[in-house]
């Protein structure tokens, strides 16, 4: 298996420090971009670099000699402009710093994300600009991994055995959705990153009775690829029409087709 070069972003957070750990356990050399120097001693011994996805200008030091990025934030509770800068223009951001170079993402974005009606969603419209940063990400032309967890560690003892689904069908936006263990989703989320079979494919993850299973590429082989130029994913539903989204959206839509357009020509 491959020895990447990982930058953890949110990897002082619930899922992060296991994503951080687990990708060290696989022998990975990690970097763990975090908010503030202080921060470091929330996590396992890693390199650490100072930034924030809200502030590009710390990006471009932290993807030096970077080849994959798994990305776990979390703007929840702080509203919809927060949702915006941290979810959509943090990816946005990030695309542009790497700069068209080989870096690999694995985003982990939340079961329910093509949901728009529920209560999350009139809140802080948290999945619309979760649903906006896979867009940009699919458009991106990066490799890439996209996983919406269930719910985080509402396992029942014997839930270990890996699921995952695709169309974004469970609505309930309570854990009848679906659970799954936070170090599941750390698995999950590292080992995409070495999967050809895991490239440009989106899924829902969840757990259900039965044994983990140790080696996932049978289970990313046999996903749907998101379609080529697709803003969506395989088999999601067709309810945010690009005619429908802010000026802005479609322009970031249009500035990263572009980019990609004009590296394939470089
Ligand atoms: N709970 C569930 O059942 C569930 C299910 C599906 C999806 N989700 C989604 O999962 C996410 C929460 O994951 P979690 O529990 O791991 O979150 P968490 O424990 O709150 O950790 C979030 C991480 O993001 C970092 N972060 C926040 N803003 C940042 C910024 N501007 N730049 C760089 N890093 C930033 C935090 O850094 P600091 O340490 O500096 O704060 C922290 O490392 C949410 O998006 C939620 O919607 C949750």
């Amino acid at each position: 298996m491959a020895q990447l070069k990982m930058l953890v972003i949110g990897g002082t957070g619930s899922v992060g420090r296991l994503v951080v750990s687990e990708a060290v356990a696989k022998g990975h050399a990690v970097r763990a971009l975090i908010r503030s120097a202080a921060r470091a001693s929330r996590l396992p011994p890693v390199e650490t670099v100072v930034g924030d996805v809200t502030k590009p200008e710390t990006l471009v030091a932290a993807l030096e000699g970077i080849d994959a990025v798994v990305l776990t934030v979390n703007a929840d509770g702080q509203g919809r402009q927060a949702a915006e800068a941290v979810y959509y223009r943090g990816v946005r951001d990030l695309i542009a710093a790497i700069g068209g170079r080989p870096v690999r993402i694995a985003l982990m974005t939340t079961i329910g994300v093509t949901e728009r009606r529920g209560s999350y969603n009139r809140t802080n419209e948290g999945h619309d600009w979760k649903r906006r940063a896979e867009r940009l990400l699919r458009r991106s032309g990066l490799d890439y991994t996209i996983v919406r967890p269930g719910w985080f560690d509402y396992n029942d003892a014997d839930q270990h055995r890996l699921l995952f689904l695709q169309g974004d069908r469970r609505h309930a936006g309570t854990p009848a959705d679906g659970v799954i263990a936070r170090k599941q989703i750390a698995q999950v989320l590292v080992d995409s990153l070495t999967s050809e079979a895991a490239n440009r494919k989106t899924f829902e993850l969840v757990a259900e009775t039965g044994a983990g299973q140790t080696d996932l590429d049978p289970l990313f082989a046999a996903l749907r690829a998101d379609p080529k130029d697709a803003l969506d994913a395989a088999l999601d539903l067709d309810n945010m029409p690009l005619n429908g989204e802010p000026d802005r959206v479609r322009h970031d839509l249009e500035t990263v087709t572009n980019s990609r357009a004009a590296e394939a020509t470089n």
